[in-house]
């Protein structure tokens, strides 16, 4: 029999009790029971997004919820900026396009992080931007954007909002939406919040409920406004993915119980020791200096295939990581500690990647990048 191990940045591993949960059998989503359930789930959203705000609930992967945030606080023709350094910057922009807003892109090497100061710019430049969008983690970089920071700047601008994609980051890594002045979040169910996918979830401030109220793109299934509506009695405009919610519940539940602050620690400890047992053997980072603490890009070696490596990882040892993806593809390998991962699951996952990497003729002693990773653990 094979034991599987999955550390890829999405879906992640998902905890027996919350698996447990989800088996029960279906209950009815007009009864009363469910809308006990929704008021619970409501109440824990709101403290995990960091937020006094209603976070909307959606069937869907995340990208809905992206494609919700353009379609309903926008209008054909509107001016916004996309910072672009990955796979989803690219859909921020692509998910605008198909609806005839117009991005401008701020490009940037994938790998790299940004200045905000050049977001400053840009906004001085068009004052008639409408809207900046980034990822808090670019999950195909593993790049870490400094939110707070942008959105700071654009808090400034009365007729802008701060749109955030925090589905690789959510719940692993800081991104509290009120203190920080984020108007809207965007969040998926299959990352740190240690569920399946089919859950997206976005939170709206009060400037950004402002810019639905003057929206004119078209929507039926992600309109914010109905959602709204729903939520607020305990309830959804459609049938809800039950069992999934039912998930949600349990998994608010630990989220609550281990507290925020614990849980941002552990994946930062988790992330150094990846980043540390890494470079121990010898590798670079993908993102040496914006590194995010959801996801560990290392960069294969010279004459050795990234893809090579993943797949030698699954088949051998039945360890699945992501590659890199288009201009990265072959060149990196994605390590994720996100959600329901611990200190022996990085431990495992290094002293993989050390056999693989041996295997492929990599120079290496044994228990290089093991050790590192631990030293990282027992300092705590
Ligand atoms: C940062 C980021 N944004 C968006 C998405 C797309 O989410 P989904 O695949 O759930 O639609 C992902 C998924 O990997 C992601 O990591």
């Amino acid at each position: 029999m094979d034991k599987e191990y999955l550390l890829a940045p999405g879906p992640t591993p998902v905890p027996p009790e919350i698996l447990l949960a989800m088996a029960q059998p279906m209950i009815h989503h007009r009864a009363p029971v469910y809308e006990k359930l929704l008021q619970e789930v409501r109440e824990n959203l709101k403290y995990l997004f960091q937020t006094k705000k209603e976070v909307l609930i959606f069937s869907s992967s995340g990208t809905g919820a992206m494609e919700g945030a353009v379609t309903n606080t926008l209008s054909a023709g509107d001016k916004v900026l996309v910072i672009q350094g990955g796979k989803f910057g690219e859909r921020w922009a692509n998910i605008c396009k198909a609806y005839g807003v117009k991005p401008l892109i701020v490009a940037l090497e994938w790998g790299q992080g940004i200045d905000p100061a050049k977001i400053g710019r840009a906004l001085k430049e068009n004052p008639s931007i409408k809207a900046v969008f980034s990822q808090a983690t670019e999950t195909s970089t593993g790049v870490l954007y400094p939110i707070r920071e942008i959105a700071a700047i654009v808090a400034e601008y009365p007729a802008t909002i701060m749109v955030v994609d925090g589905i690789s980051h959510l719940g692993a890594v800081e991104l509290p939406m009120d203190e920080w002045k984020l108007d809207v979040v965007v969040a998926g169910s299959q990352k740190a919040l240690m569920l399946p996918p089919g859950l997206a979830f976005a939170a709206v401030s009060d400037k950004a409920w402002g810019f639905v109220e003057k929206s004119t793109l078209p929507r039926f299934y992600f309109d914010f406004k109905k959602e709204l509506k729903n939520i607020t009695q305990n309830q959804s405009a459609y049938t809800p993915a039950v069992s999934l919610v039912i998930g949600l519940a349990e998994s608010l539940k630990r989220i609550r119980s281990e507290g925020l602050e614990k849980i941002f620690a552990r994946h930062a400890l988790l992330a150094k020791a990846t980043r540390e047992a890494m470079l121990a053997l010898g590798l670079s980072l993908y993102a040496p200096q914006a590194y995010s603490n959801a996801v560990t890009a290392a960069v294969a070696p010279p004459g050795i295939d990234g893809e090579k490596i993943v797949r030698i990882l699954r088949e051998k040892y039945h360890l699945t990581i992501a590659g890199g993806q288009d201009q990265a593809k072959g060149k990196i390998f994605r390590i994720a500690h996100m959600g329901y991962i611990d200190r022996a699951d990085i431990i495992m996952a290094v002293s993989a990647i050390e056999m693989t990497l041996k295997e492929l003729g990599y120079p290496l002693e044994f228990g290089q990048g093991v050790r590192a990773a631990q030293e990282v653990f027992a300092r705590g």
